[in-house]
């Protein structure tokens, strides 16, 4: 673990304050009511959370038990039955919501769809029961492996109502990586797609089931449907592999929604750590729903006139919770775009804002700095004065970045939501709200009200104002995950013996860096593992390593991450060769192939460096913090007493 020093302070002195108008019709509308709900919800935790969980969801059966707390595990709402598909659909049906727009969809080649709450209902009715005519029951896990089409989305809704967990691998990832999720999963079906559209190709999605799936590698798969998006011919495995459009003609329009135990698995999601292989993040039923509903609300402030577009994939916490179920929760209309901006369609994501009147826009700042070296331009040539909130989320924002994004897209009257958390969270976790809390650019600013979050150092004490430490979460908050998948071991390691219990009291280890101001706002500044992030797509370098060493020409490798303009971080590896390798330009394609073939593109690395050694400590441990430095063309500076061989080292610097 790196500490997080601070090398330089930023001096941000720009306070941006929540606009009149916008506050006036906000949920919250002012700094002292967000004061008051966060006095009133860490004062008494159980009561803030039964209050809301009472008022904003249906439950079949209430609750007995707000909260059990067995350190490190949590448990909200023990003995409540709810189904979040029911909350998410059903209960908009007997309102105006019924045929309000739930889900506006634009394809990648100009097609698109609209399904109102009816629809979508009937649609996510029908997946249901396909699913289970397929054999799936309460307490399956079910993978998809989806494009950004409504029926993505239909389909975890189709889990969550029969009660089966899904398990979403994003679209961009490899066979290999999909097929270690599914196996870890035991997936008992997988839903996937002939195709999807990425950029300018087809992504071939079902072939890329049927390589994770070939020769058995996956014995819990029974089978695997099929929606049909891109129309290429691909192979259909008799008996195994059904069309979705050919089995809902036989079922029934309407299933009824699963009363489900709050505690109930509702989803797993795959997350990189900083050792082995992915975690399976564990989501259960109440909380998870309670929590982005909550977050939903009072963070995007969705009003019912809203469009509201997240340009997430769904393949990612973000999709989860803020494309599908805090939208869906609140009956708020999703937008829901296959597309991505590109050298062939630069101004895209601005063509879609004016073509259906976006007024809340969520995205990463990865995206930003794209979008800043394409030019002004294309924002200018649309219409975006519909926006009215402007949200960033993945990693930490510069605070340049913000500002053109405050005037050049949100034409200095959007507020700007700069939301930090994590796919562990399940929901936003240190935020604006934006008709309460002034902004500076580059702060996620304030904890959400029930969050205790704090800044400490490795014993538990809280650091100095303006010092940098670790950011700590106190108390159990509803949408935290509740273990890791099969590994309640690697759960306790990964996020709760960092840092010491002080007092009895826990503290949820973020692995990120961060320091409060004198203002009570969190900067947070990265994280302090080994994880790196690549526009805003979390890389465990281990896991890069483990991919790099499993072809036959490498030796060792070691990665780290370089500073990136555009990408936050790039790949950087060092590798060492076997005997009988010898480096050369084709084997830097090659091994770059190979990454992108275990993992996926998004973890291809940018630069691989050979060398006949790494350098090492004395016990044998590679020193990263070495190799960052050499990746980002800085001078090795610290300690470098506890180095081996010197000579490494200095070899290295004359090579990289
Ligand atoms: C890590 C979590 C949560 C959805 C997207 C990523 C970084 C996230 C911010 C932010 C600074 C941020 C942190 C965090 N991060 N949002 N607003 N400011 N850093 O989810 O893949 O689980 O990654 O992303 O380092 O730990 P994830």
């Amino acid at each position: 673990m790196t500490s997080p020093t601070i090398e330089s302070v930023l001096h941000e002195e720009r306070l941006f304050n929540p606009p009149a108008a916008f506050s006036q019709q906000a949920h919250i509308k002012s700094l002292e009511e967000y004061e008051q709900l966060y006095a009133h919800a860490k004062a008494d935790p159980q009561k803030f959370w039964a209050d809301l969980a009472t008022k904003e969801l249906h439950w079949f059966e209430k609750w007995h038990t707000v909260l059990e707390w067995q350190p490190p595990f949590a448990k909200w709402f023990l003995g409540g039955k709810l189904n979040i598909s029911y909350n998410c659909l059903d209960r908009h049906l007997s309102t105006w919501r019924k045929n309000k727009a739930a889900l506006i969809w634009e394809g990648e080649p100009g097609d698109s769809r609209t399904l109102t709450y009816a629809q979508l209902h009937r649609e996510v009715c029908q997946f249901a029961n396909v699913l289970k005519q397929l054999g799936v029951q309460k307490g399956d896990v079910v993978g998809i492996y989806m494009p950004m089409i409504p029926e993505a989305a239909i389909a975890m809704l189709a889990c969550a109502r029969i009660g089966a967990a899904h398990t979403v691998v994003f679209g961009g990832f490899s066979a290999e990586a999909l097929r270690d999720r599914l196996n870890d999963g035991q997936a008992k079906l997988v839903v996937t797609a002939d195709g999807g559209w990425r950029k300018d190709a087809i992504v071939p999605l079902k072939e890329q089931v049927d390589k994770a799936l070939a020769d058995g590698a996956v014995p819990t798969v029974q089978n695997v449907l099929v929606v049909q998006r891109t129309q290429q011919p691909i192979a259909m495995a008799a008996g195994r592999d059904h069309w979705w459009h050919d089995c809902r003609t036989s079922v029934a329009a309407d299933c009824p929604a699963e009363p489900m135990d709050s505690e109930d698995l509702l989803f797993i999601l795959y997350t990189s750590g900083s050792t082995g292989k992915p975690k399976g993040v564990v989501h259960t039923t109440g909380g998870y729903n309670l929590y982005t509903h909550m977050t939903t609300k009072w963070v995007f402030d969705v009003q019912d006139t809203d469009v509201y577009w997240c340009t997430a994939d769904v393949g990612w916490i973000t999709g989860h919770s803020y494309i599908v179920y805090g939208p869906l929760s609140n009956g708020a209309t999703v937008l829901m775009y296959e597309g991505a901006p590109r050298a062939s369609k630069p101004g895209c994501f601005w063509e879609v804002i004016e073509k259906y009147g976006v007024t809340i826009f969520y995205t990463a700042p990865t995206a930003i700095r794209a979008f800043i070296k394409m030019g002004d331009h294309l924002p200018k040539a649309h219409d975006l004065s519909s926006l009215r909130l402007l949200g960033t989320v993945g990693e930490p924002i510069n605070p340049e970045a913000w500002m053109w994004y405050y005037r050049v897209i949100g034409g200095e009257r959007c507020p700007i939501v700069d939301t930090w958390w994590q796919t562990e969270t399940g929901g936003i976790m240190i935020t604006p709200l934006p008709g309460a809390i002034a902004t500076k650019p580059g702060s996620a600013t304030r904890p959400f009200p029930g969050i205790l979050a704090d800044v400490v150092d490795l014993e538990g004490n809280p650091v100095q104002t303006n010092e940098g430490g670790y950011l700590v979460i106190k108390h159990p908050w509803p949408s935290m995950l509740r273990t890791v998948y099969g590994d309640p071991d690697r759960f306790r390691r990964s996020y709760w013996e960092h840092i010491p219990p002080v007092n009895g009291r826990y503290f949820y280890f973020t692995g990120d860096g961060a320091r409060r101001d004198e203002d009570g706002y969190y900067w947070v500044m990265g994280r302090v593992d080994d994880v790196i992030s690549v526009s805003g797509h979390r890389l465990g370098t281990m896991e890069i390593e483990s991919a790099l060493v499993s072809h036959p020409a490498v030796a060792e490798a070691a990665v780290v991450g370089r500073p990136d303009e555009l990408k936050g971080e790039e790949v950087v590896a060092f590798v060492t060769l076997e005997e009988t390798a010898s480096p050369s330009e084709a084997l830097v394609k090659e091994l770059k192939q190979h990454v992108v073939n275990e993992i996926g593109a998004i973890a291809r690395p940018g630069e691989i460096h050979f060398s006949d050694a790494l350098p090492k400590t004395r016990s044998g441990k590679i020193m990263r913090r070495l190799l960052r430095s050499l990746a980002a063309g800085q001078e090795v500076s610290g300690d470098t007493s506890t180095l081996e061989d010197r000579s490494v080292l200095d070899k290295l610097r004359e090579d990289t």
